[in-house]
């Protein structure tokens, strides 16, 4: 997912360079706007820590892009090439350090295991909107 800051700060287009120059095959992908309850419920895990009501508003706040990424190994390579939570600890050349803002504003989210998103993928898209 492309988070609200990185959407307004109009830097789609060069996280999608970055994902195709990375080998990654886009499966699925459109622009959303998710409400405040979709954000509820997709951070449900988050709920009980200090960051989950501020998360929430961030995230309903304005435009993201969703997308289904397919390559082997896509989980572990898109969380390298996301870089570290926060961006004051991502490496050169991922897209949080050139990105975020924030730990919080951080310009992208990734499924973090395969059950993960096998619940997050249904969340956004239907089976004829994926390759
Ligand atoms: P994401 O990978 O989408 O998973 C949970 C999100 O919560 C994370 O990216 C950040 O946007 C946010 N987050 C995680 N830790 C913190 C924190 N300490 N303070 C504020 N926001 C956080």
């Amino acid at each position: 997912m492309i988070k609200p800051d990185a959407v307004a700060s109009g830097h789609t287009g060069r996280i999608l360079a970055m994902i195709h120059e990375s080998g990654f095959k886009v499966a699925g992908l459109k622009q959303r706007r998710i409400s405040l309850e979709e954000a509820q419920a997709f951070y449900a895990v988050h709920k009980a820590r200090p960051f989950y009501t501020s998360l929430v508003r961030f995230m309903s706040e304005g435009p993201t892009v969703v997308l289904v990424l397919e390559r082997e190994d896509a989980i572990a390579r898109w969380r390298v090439l996301m870089g570290a939570t926060n961006p004051a600890n991502a490496e050169e050349g991922t897209i949080r350090k050139r990105f975020a803002e924030s730990i919080e504003r951080n310009a992208v989210h990734g499924s973090d295991a395969p059950e993960t998103a096998a619940q997050e993928i249904p969340f956004f898209f239907s089976q004829a909107e994926l390759l």
